[in-house]
């Protein structure tokens, strides 16, 4: 088991990573002075999977427990299903300090934290990600939001958990396209600030990805790196207005193919696709070794990431890229690779530097 303090004066909290550690929900409630009620907040998938079995546990530590669901995918990350939570919290008769336990992926996390943060003001929060991707990005941090009007996150608070586990034995039932999606967010953590993971990953892959997964304990290792990284960013920087934008790497082109692709190119897909093209432009800038590069391409490749398609209409995604970003004289901020192991935001970055580069990956 791995520990991570988080440390934000009041706010702080811990992280705890490891093999079956919902077995021990009770104990660590209790440990945070937390008894008596918790409501769960999860979809009837992952509650067949995992909240009945988190239910009795809860039971058999002596609370009453409450299990609401929410319909499965990011459709429902939206204001009518908040509103759907707060009647069934109303329901459950939750008080100021039951703990909601947002069991599930990114979607539950985000959207049973944003409940959290605003039912009676603010109720505990126990983070319980199911997915890679939620344990090594998403339940850390406190941004939780719903979509709306068509725009992601867009309405949402900075609400910090009391607690997160990862327990990396509910990574054994990850569909593979979940899998990658996590891979290419641990990738990035990799390119961004651990050469060691990213090394980890290149020796490893075939277990992460392949027939011989799940390896629990290389697993629990690769949690824990990208955990640290991004609490220590969190530390730094919590309302993402410097350090923390590195996270960014790969997203700003890689959420414009996402929208230009109408979501069919999955979000892991098209943060490998931007990924490879930040490694570019700061190829071109003379900033990223070419061998680096190559690293990064092959090891997309054989994750089974893309790190080229063709096909997408390059305009399309300049407008995207640009969109809500600011641009002024022509140029960019863009999170760009020095090294594999060390990114860096650049400012500057020529439009027309990106338009070619993406000119040579889509067409
Ligand atoms: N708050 C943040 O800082 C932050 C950061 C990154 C992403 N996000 C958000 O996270 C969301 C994406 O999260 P996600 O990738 O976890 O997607 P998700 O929550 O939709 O989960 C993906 C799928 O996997 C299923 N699933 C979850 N756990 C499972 C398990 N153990 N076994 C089998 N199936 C399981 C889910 O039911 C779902 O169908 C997006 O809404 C995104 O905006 C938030
Ligand atoms: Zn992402």
């Amino acid at each position: 088991m791995r520990n991570i303090n988080i440390a934000l004066g009041r706010n702080s909290y811990g992280i705890i990573i490891g093999v079956g550690l919902l077995e021990t929900i009770g104990e660590q409630l209790s440990k945070l002075g937390l008894n008596g009620k918790a409501v769960i907040v999860t979809n009837p998938y992952i509650k067949e999977l995992y909240g009945n079995k988190l239910e009795k546990l809860l039971e058999g530590a002596g609370f009453r427990s409450c299990i609401v669901t929410l319909p499965d995918g990011e459709e429902f990350k939206s204001l009518d299903q908040a509103g759907e939570l707060y009647r069934r919290f109303s329901e459950c008769n939750i008080e100021r300090m039951t703990p909601v336990l947002a069991l599930g992926g990114g979607v539950i996390g985000d959207l049973a934290g944003f409940v959290a943060a605003t039912y009676m003001r603010g109720v505990p929060l126990i983070q319980l990600p199911t997915t890679l991707l939620a344990q090594v990005d998403s339940s850390i941090g406190g941004k939780t939001a719903v979509n709306h009007g068509g725009l992601k996150n867009i309405i949402g608070a900075f609400y910090q958990p009391d607690l997160v586990i990862a327990d990396i034995s509910s990574l054994a039932t990850l569909p593979p396209e979940e899998v990658l999606n996590g891979l290419s967010e641990v990738i990035k953590y990799g390119v961004i600030r651990d050469r060691e993971l990213f090394e980890l990953v290149e020796t490893n892959i075939s277990r992460l990805t392949g027939k011989n997964r799940p390896d629990f304990d290389l697993l629990e290792e690769v949690v824990f790196r990208c955990a640290r990284i991004k609490a220590s960013f969190v530390e730094q920087d919590e309302r993402d207005t410097g350090i923390r934008n590195l996270l960014n790497l790969g997203h700003t082109v890689g959420h414009a193919v996402e929208t230009v692709s109408d979501f069919r190119i999955k979000h892991g897909r098209a943060v490998a696709i931007g990924m490879v093209a930040a490694g570019n432009i700061a190829l071109r800038q003379g900033i990223f070794p070419e061998a680096d590069l190559a690293r990064l391409t092959q090891l997309l490749s054989r994750a089974g990431l893309p790190e080229k398609i063709s096909g997408l209409d390059v305009s399309r995604i300049m407008e995207a890229t640009q969109h809500d970003k600011k641009v002024s004289g022509g140029k960019i901020r863009f999170i760009l690779p020095r090294i594999i192991g060390d990114a860096f935001i650049a400012d500057n970055v020529e439009l027309s530097l990106v338009e070619q580069v993406l000119k040579d990956c889509y067409e």
